[in-house]
């Protein structure tokens, strides 16, 4: 008998090889990201985990200790549990784990960014929107020709500009193909987000 799963998830067949990895802002849930991946590809597959940090109630991924501040050493045990979880539900769902891509908001674009400089084989590529850099790792990753969008807000209070060239920085210094969509808004996510983030998947 296979092991139960150990986050609260949601898993949705698609058409074709790809799963999206969805993964929720603060205060998110499972249900959040599922018709918006699912509009971003519709013939994948949707894998989408709730975040098990509660912060006054709000499911993230991983403790912060402030805005922008996060705890590294629950940051890094966390990005590991939701490695090993995609890789059991891999095989618990019969999905390709070589053709992974995440498709994460705020919190949730952190996190899988977390998994790209930690577990560099769990995702085949990301698209990142609104993320700044989680940390930076002691070796860097091989993340040779990994699609990955950074969608970004020019006037975001969270994620200062600096922060966001500093990812994409550090992303490419580790080989990936990085694909920078910056736009005059906030945090929050237009309608020029939606489309720039379909364009490039359908770009993959
Ligand atoms: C959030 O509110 O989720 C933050 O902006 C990002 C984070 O804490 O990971």
């Amino acid at each position: 008998m296979s092991q139960p799963l150990d986050f609260i998830h949601e898993f949705v067949p698609g058409k074709s090889a790809r799963t999206l990895l969805l993964l929720h802002g603060t205060g998110g849930t499972e249900q959040d990201l599922l018709s918006f991946g699912h509009a971003m590809d519709p013939q994948a597959a949707l894998l989408s985990p709730r975040g098990k940090v509660l912060e006054n109630g709000m499911p993230r991924f991983f403790r912060r200790l402030a805005e922008g501040v996060f705890d590294e050493e629950d940051l890094i045990r966390r990005t590991h549990e939701l490695a090993d979880f995609i890789a059991q539900a891999a095989t618990q769902y019969g999905f390709d784990a070589t053709k992974l891509i995440a498709l994460g908001y705020s919190n949730g674009a952190n996190i899988a960014a977390s998994l790209l400089l930690l577990r560099p084989a769990a995702l085949a590529g990301a698209a990142l929107l609104r993320p700044m850099v989680p940390l930076v790792p002691k070796t860097l990753p091989d993340l040779k020709g990994k699609p990955i969008l950074v969608a970004a807000g020019n006037h975001d209070p969270i994620v200062p500009p600096a922060n966001t060239q500093n990812l994409v920085r550090l992303l490419e210094r580790a080989g990936a193909h990085v694909t920078l969509h910056a736009e005059e808004t906030g945090h929050n996510l237009t309608e020029q987000t939606i489309d720039s983030t379909q364009r490039w998947f359908a770009s993959l």
